[in-house]
């Protein structure tokens, strides 16, 4: 299939209210004519030059109010009235045109929502909207102050309209308050997208809907939230400089999380991109080692962009299957193969999915708060939520043990997990405490560290850290010290785990109450004093881990952890190669991936049968540099 039409706003109108199907008819058809089904996007995301011109308010505004200019894309207000007619009667016009044509088979929503940082905006529009949304919210204003603690620098609220945007100022706003702004703006999306999907949703009967999310979209805009009307979800997986395999794989899993299914890869690169700050090219083999990265967690299409290198606009440099040329690259080479691979596949992988039994929780509006105060800057980075969320989910990652990473609320069932890691879950209701004891309680084993439930779900500090949870914890912080980077601490284990971890660059200092203490601080004035700490509660245990560590705290954790659960590893490999499997009626399939530039060996199970040859595979299993195989074990045929 081709997903088509995504930019094409000027072309499908190319003055306001002339539409011209006539190319699009053509396209279809030409792949139609080649037994290509089509994904039709809706042009949103680049609103026409006649339409911005007509009406500048369309435009977004960032912190200062100045204006995103137009002539690139994404360039508009989710909230603007205006704005949202013309969407309702671009995409309504589409949906009648193509709405039942056997040829396109879905339709794709706008173009990742919250690119290029879109996810906010400043416009006199929103604030408007944001006072209405937080009348709703709040019903009155002595809630709102109470809520947000406005009492603090003198922001105690007489009047809606008092209430500003949380645009540029000399220090920072109150959290409270960027945290609504943060979550209306998501919001805003979730329902611009909605329109969208009702606009369609009565004009093209069955066919699906989805939306391709960014690689880190979902920084702004509340991806779980935006996912719950589609179907398949799917996602733009790129790779650049920087991005490790263990950060994709991440992302593959917080994908399927989404909807608790399966989904797709929209945009799948075969070879350099336009955009990072440097742009290698794939490595042969490196096509394979995205794709069938992505089988496991449970991806189920893949599409890949682009087609062919464009010789006009802003992705000149950008990679496509066939080069500027319009010859076929290596990576059409690759991707041939890999198409022909996955058709015997196809049999084997019906009715599979990702199979996990350890869960890490994530929620959006924990994850702004975080961001917010980072209390701890690392100019590198940024991001100091996905460091936290990285520690484990490496850690996880290397060891081959697949991985759930479902919303952080109480609709979540966690109860098919044997352990549940909460990684600086920092916003934490009483309700969301008491959720997460029901697990414990029913035999869970919960693992949640530094920050996590520092605030409650208005961003304010419920006691002595951490909030809601030191009497499921057994656990309270009496300090917490942020150092910069470079300075590090060390933890050693006393009780269960063995070893010792470097860690940074945010450390509490424990006093276990009711729990007790299985890591020590080895530097520094808390050496000796907990650092980690474990309750016991009928069959479940409460670990309180007080830092913000990277990967090597929670692998000694995990060597320890692990077994005691009995939680399985697809198998075990060496650094660099990672096994992971899919599980179906028809048996389990096992990737194995090389993502070394060197050679590797794995030792396989007994009875391992090749995939494809169906040949018995030896014990000892040599894979080249960035080499995949494809074994399936315990399946009949
Ligand atoms: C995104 C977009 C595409 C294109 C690619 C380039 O994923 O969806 O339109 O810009 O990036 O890598």
């Amino acid at each position: 299939m081709v997903r088509i039409g995504e930019f094409a706003w000027a072309e499908m109108e190319p003055t306001e209210g002339r539409l011209d199907w006539e190319w699009l008819d053509g396209a279809i058809s030409i792949l139609a004519d080649y037994n290509l089904k089509v994904v039709l996007g809706t042009p949103t995301a680049t609103p026409p030059p006649w339409l911005t011109t007509a009406h500048p308010e369309v435009l977004p505004r960032d912190e200062h109010r100045r204006v995103s200019h137009a002539g690139s894309r994404r360039h508009y207000c989710p909230n603007s009235p205006v704005y949202q007619d013309y969407t309702r009667k671009i995409v309504t016009a589409m949906a009648k045109r193509y709405g039942d044509d056997a040829r396109v088979i879905g339709w794709q929503t706008d173009n990742e929502f919250g690119c290029h940082d879109t996810g906010r905006c400043y416009c006199d529009v929103c604030l408007r909207r944001f006072r209405a949304w937080l009348q709703e919210r709040y019903g009155s204003l002595d809630a709102l102050n109470e809520a947000w603690g406005s009492v603090f620098w003198s922001a105690l609220y007489s009047d809606w309209n008092e209430i500003p945007l949380p645009r540029a100022a000399p220090a920072e706003h109150n959290p409270s308050h960027v945290l609504d702004f943060h979550r209306f703006s998501s919001d805003s999306w979730r329902d611009y997208q909605q329109l969208q999907i009702d606009a369609l949703r009565e004009r093209i009967s069955d066919r699906f809907i989805t939306h391709n999310f960014t690689l880190f979209s979902s920084r702004e805009v509340d991806g779980y939230d935006l996912a719950a009307p589609l179907d398949p979800v799917s996602w733009d997986n790129y790779h650049f400089h920087g991005t490790t395999p263990s950060i994709l794989a991440a992302i593959h899993d917080v994908r399927w999380a989404m909807k608790s299914r399966n989904y797709w890869v929209m945009e799948q690169q075969v070879s350099n991109v336009t955009w990072a700050p440097y742009n290698p090219t794939f490595r042969p083999g490196e096509v394979g080692l995205k794709v069938w990265q992505g089988v496991p967690p449970g991806a189920d299409g893949m599409v890949y962009f682009r087609w062919r290198a464009a010789r006009l606009g802003a992705e000149l440099y950008h990679s496509g299957l066939l080069n500027h040329g319009v010859r076929p690259t290596r990576g059409y080479a690759e991707a041939s193969e890999i198409g022909q691979t996955l058709n015997k596949l196809v049999p084997m992988l019906e009715g599979s999915v990702p199979q996990a039994e350890v869960d890490l929780l994530q929620g959006y509006a924990s994850r702004w708060s975080f961001d917010l105060q980072p209390h701890n800057r690392d100019s590198r980075d940024d991001e100091a939520f996905r460091r936290a969320l990285m520690g484990p989910c490496e850690a996880l990652w290397v060891r081959n043990v697949p991985v759930h990473i479902l919303p952080a609320c109480s609709d979540s069932d966690l109860s098919g997990y044997k352990a549940v890691i909460a990684p600086a879950l920092n916003l934490l209701s009483s309700k969301g405490a008491e959720w997460l004891a029901a697990y414990v309680r029913h035999g869970g084993t919960l693992v949640v560290t530094a920050r996590t439930g520092f605030k409650d779900e208005r961003g304010q500090v419920p006691g002595p850290p951490p909030g809601h949870l030191p009497e499921l914890m057994g656990v309270t912080a009496e300090e917490f010290d942020s150092l910069p980077p470079g300075r590090v601490n060390h933890v050693r284990f006393v009780e269960g785990a063995t070893g010792s971890a470097p860690v940074s660059p945010w450390f509490e200092v424990l006093d276990p109450g009711a729990a007790r203490s299985v890591a020590v601080y080895e530097d520094d004035y808390y050496a000796g004093r907990p650092a980690v700490t474990m309750r016991e509660l009928g069959q479940g245990r409460a670990i309180y881990v007080g830092v913000l560590a990277g990967s090597d705290l929670y692998s000694l954790l995990l060597d320890w952890l692990l077994p005691l659960l009995d939680v399985g590893a697809a198998l075990e490999t060496r650094d660099g190669v990672e096994a992971m499997a899919r599980v179906g009626p028809a048996g389990k399939v096992l990737f194995l991936l090389n993502h070394n530039r060197a050679p590797a060996t794995v030792t396989l199970l007994e009875g391992t049968i090749d995939a494809l040859t169906k040949e018995p595979m030896a014990r000892q299993l040599e894979l080249g540099p960035r080499d995949v195989r494809i074994s399936t074990v315990g399946m009949d045929g």
